[in-house]
């Protein structure tokens, strides 16, 4: 077993990450170069980027709601790289706040970046990937992909789609022998939890909510103040992209949460994400 985990690390491959600019796609990034990879780092802004290009890293201008800069990074990468192994669905995008003071604008957006951006990421590797025989599809989703949290119900609405939307692929692409699996971060410092607030803030408070969102969201910065980093969700999804049991799920940090969920009654896991969280 142990030779045919090292056989694993040796051979050189490749992983594209998306949302690679920052916080845990940079990690990742960071994470599989260290160990030998290739790596395609796929960003809005590579310009901005702190990563630094050399023959086994490059970066690629990619917007995971634009499918031309999909495909065209995807292409590139192919073209330096020779093959892309692993695929790891990274960039997302959490905003926070009561639904009556969220838009449609920001739903949607949500919805695109989270979800239909890493079905446009999978559609443009897919094709790839079954002509090479075989790859992965990591699919960054949350803790909040199994279960909820006050204030974030775009955000598990889209984590939820995309635990589908990864369960669904994956029976469809073992036959080409093509991988799909499905990490689970719990809080991670990433300074997005610090993006969430500030746009909260610049949205309008609904009145019946302040109290209640301001109650919350003091909670989860206490969370957030005394969360791990992102190398932490880096080395699960590297673990799942050199696992060799057929495992579908990666919990990082939230595997009690999780479970907990599954175990107890509805009401019963309710009540105690509300005493958690002060959310009466
Ligand atoms: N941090 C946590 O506690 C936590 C917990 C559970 C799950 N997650 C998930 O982990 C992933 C990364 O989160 P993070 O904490 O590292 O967030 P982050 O620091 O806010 O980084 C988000 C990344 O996604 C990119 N992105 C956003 N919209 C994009 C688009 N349209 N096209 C391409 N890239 C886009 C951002 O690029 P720009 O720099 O261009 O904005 C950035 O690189 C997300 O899917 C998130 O839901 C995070």
């Amino acid at each position: 077993m142990l030779n045919r985990m090292s056989e694993v690390e040796t051979r050189a491959r490749t992983v594209l990450v998306t949302g690679a600019s920052r916080g845990i796609g940079e990690a990742t990034a960071r994470y599989f170069l260290d160990r030998g990879w290739s790596v395609a780092a796929a960003m809005r802004t590579p310009g901005a980027s702190h990563l630094a290009p050399s023959n086994r890293l490059r970066l690629y201008e990619m917007d995971v709601t634009s499918a031309p800069s999909v495909t065209a990074a995807v292409e590139a990468a192919i073209a330096d790289f020779g093959r892309i192994d692993v695929v790891v669905n990274n960039a997302g995008l959490c905003l926070v706040g009561a639904l009556e003071e969220m838009t449609e604008a920001d739903d949607r957006l949500i919805m695109d970046t989270n979800v239909l951006g890493a079905m446009r990421v999978s559609r443009a590797v897919l094709p790839h990937m079954r002509a090479c025989g075989g790859g992965r599809i990591i699919n960054v989703s949350s803790v909040c992909g199994q279960m909820t949290l006050p204030l974030y119900s775009a955000y598990c609405a889209s984590k939820w789609a995309l635990e589908g939307f990864a369960e669904s692929l994956a029976f469809e692409t073992r036959r080409s022998g093509i991988k799909v699996k499905i990490v689970q971060p719990a809080v991670h410092k990433t300074g997005s939890f610090a993006g969430q607030i500030a746009g909260r803030a610049a949205r309008t408070a609904h009145p019946d909510h302040a109290a209640f969102s301001d109650g919350v969201l003091q909670r989860m910065a206490a969370v957030e103040r005394s969360a791990p980093g992102p190398e932490a969700v880096a080395k699960a999804i590297h673990h799942a992209a050199t696992d060799r049991w057929p495992r579908l799920r990666y919990p990082v940090g939230s595997r009690g949460i999780l479970l907990a969920r599954r175990m107890m009654p509805s009401a019963l896991f309710v009540r105690v994400v509300r005493r958690i969280l002060n959310a009466w």
